[in-house]
């Protein structure tokens, strides 16, 4: 299933080629995009995640669109869509992300890929809400999440169930937003 790309003003929001791999590997070895992230092992572990956002795009049709910048061309990391792939109390349920390479923040790109994959969420997939989550210390995602919309509620933040008693990365805050809060907000613009 293709879904197609997204364009937003300045990006091309699309599937993930094979030469985008080596710039979201060096990606990983930038302290700034590692601070609030767990580190994967060794290339191996990095192929299998690029593995897996593929398959989530054969599967379900979207996922982590790879980021162009369309004046350049160039690859910048990604923004997307995805089911969360563990249990928890907001489950099951699709996420909001995003990661950009250092180098690129500042400019309103990831704010601006966001609300376009709000958009393709609500009106493409007729999704009822959307989630993100994020480490308490990771305000720069937080502001995104807030300025696209989301709020935050206490009782919604979490251990993640995938790392383990005692990671300093454990505890997460989850932002939610509906299906209603963006059709409210897309009419006032
Ligand atoms: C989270 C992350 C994507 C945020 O990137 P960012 O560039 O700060 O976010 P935005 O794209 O929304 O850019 C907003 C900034 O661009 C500025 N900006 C400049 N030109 C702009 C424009 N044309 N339009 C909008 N904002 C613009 C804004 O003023 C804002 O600046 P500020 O941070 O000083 O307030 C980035 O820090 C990142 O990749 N982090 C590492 C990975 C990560 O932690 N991911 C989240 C895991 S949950």
């Amino acid at each position: 299933m293709d879904l197609g790309a997204i364009h937003t003003p300045r990006l091309l929001l699309r599937e993930w080629r094979d030469a985008d791999v080596d710039a979201f590997t060096t990606m990983f070895s930038d302290p700034l995009v590692m601070e609030f992230l767990p580190a994967p092992q060794d290339r191996a572990a990095i192929d299998a995640i690029v593995g897996r956002v593929r398959d989530h795009f054969a599967k379900h049709g979207f996922g982590w669109w790879a980021a162009e910048v369309k004046a350049t061309g160039q690859f910048i990391g990604f923004v997307g869509l995805a089911h969360v792939p563990f249990e928890a109390h907001f489950t099951p349920a699709v996420e909001i992300g995003w990661r950009l390479a250092s180098v690129h923040w500042g400019k309103g790109y990831a704010t601006e890929g966001a609300k376009a994959a709000l958009d393709f969420g609500f009106t493409r997939l007729g999704l009822q809400e959307i989630v993100s989550f994020t480490v308490p210390a990771n305000r720069r995602s937080w502001r995104v999440m807030q300025r696209i919309g989301m709020t935050h509620d206490e009782a919604d933040d979490f251990d993640h169930p995938r790392l383990a008693e005692g990671d300093p990365l454990r505890r997460h805050v989850l932002h939610r937003i509906s299906r209603r809060r963006w059709e409210e907000m897309s009419e006032r613009h």
